[in-house]
């Protein structure tokens, strides 16, 4: 049993695999589909994509072409945040479906409260429209689950006021230094299952002198070290590579930090905003 087996259930009964790989910013065509399918062939068997990452069409191939049976391959997408309108999300949701290929998502996700042009706009009233849509959707059996990205608690607490079916997961930024602790524990209390996107902090938090140490006590990699705080922070960790070397690599974390070296990196803070490189002289 490898860490890519181990699975979360969401108050649903879905299994959703706790590792999944990422695809954001792999907007070549073959660069996506060679990248997929070197995560399935590893082992991986959750795929993170959004329409916007202009990906979908490579990713439902990489899946179509695996030979792995759909049913044990879990793929989650994306409705474009600046989308806050029930018709607009349904007809997005046409869209990706066409695009990706596939019979059934796993997955679909509000991508953000608000559109990326206007981070922290009060969108409650769009989203609690569109969430009508998700529900829709949910029970045509398109999408086995539905749920929310960037969503802190207000957020939630809008979508939660008056829905029938609510989120299953939330996806948000978490890494080491980055914790969300507020959002983390209400979806704890509520059982809606947290994915952390940007694991590695979009790769800048890898020369982190106090993760650097740690990596090095545990024999692992600055990479291995920071998905695996996600996981023993019981999330479930998203990191992208292009690379099979490095997307093997951030498969193998089949390791226990001590609660020593849990309680140093849960002591770091603002990781990604220091600059550890050498200074320009
Ligand atoms: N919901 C949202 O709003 C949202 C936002 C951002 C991300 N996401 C999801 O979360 C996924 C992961 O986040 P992310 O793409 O920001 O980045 P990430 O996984 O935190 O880091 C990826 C970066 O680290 C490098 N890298 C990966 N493995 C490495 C290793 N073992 N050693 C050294 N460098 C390594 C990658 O380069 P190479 O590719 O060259 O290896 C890339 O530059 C995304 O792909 C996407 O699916 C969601």
């Amino acid at each position: 049993m490898t860490v890519l087996q181990d699975e979360f259930t969401l108050w649903n009964g879905l299994r959703m695999p706790k590792v999944g790989f990422g695809t954001w910013q792999i907007t070549d065509a073959a660069e996506a589909y060679e990248a997929t399918s070197s995560a399935l062939a590893c082992g991986y068997r959750h795929i993170d994509t959004a329409r916007v990452y202009g990906n979908e069409d490579s990713v439902g191939r990489a899946v179509r072409d695996s030979g792995i049976p759909r049913s044990e391959i879990f793929v989650t997408s994306k409705l474009p945040a600046e989308i806050k309108d029930p018709d607009e999300a349904l007809a997005s949701f046409e869209t990706t479906m066409a695009t990706i290929g596939l019979e059934h998502l796993d997955c679909y996700l509000i991508h953000a409260p608000w559109p990326w042009h206007d981070i922290g706009r009060d969108c409650s009233a769009g989203n609690k429209a569109i969430w009508k849509a998700f529900e829709a959707i949910y029970r045509s059996g398109r999408a086995k689950a539905i749920g929310v990205s960037n969503f802190n608690v207000r957020d939630l607490a809008v979508i939660l006021d008056g829905c029938s079916i609510k989120p299953m997961v939330n996806q948000i930024r978490f890494f080491i230094g980055n914790t969300q602790e507020e959002v983390v524990d209400f979806c704890r209390g509520e059982d809606i299952r947290v994915t952390a996107y940007s694991p590695l902090a979009t790769g800048k938090i890898l020369q982190h002198p106090d993760i650097v140490a740690v990596a090095q006590r545990c024999g692992k990699s600055v990479a291995q070290v920071c998905i695996r705080y996600v996981i023993q922070k019981g999330l479930g960790p998203l990191p992208k590579s292009t690379r099979a070397e490095r997307i093997r690599e951030n498969a193998d974390v089949d390791f226990e930090m001590t609660s020593a070296d849990m309680s140093l990196l849960d002591r770091l803070n603002d990781t990604d905003k220091v600059h550890h490189g050498q200074e320009a002289t």
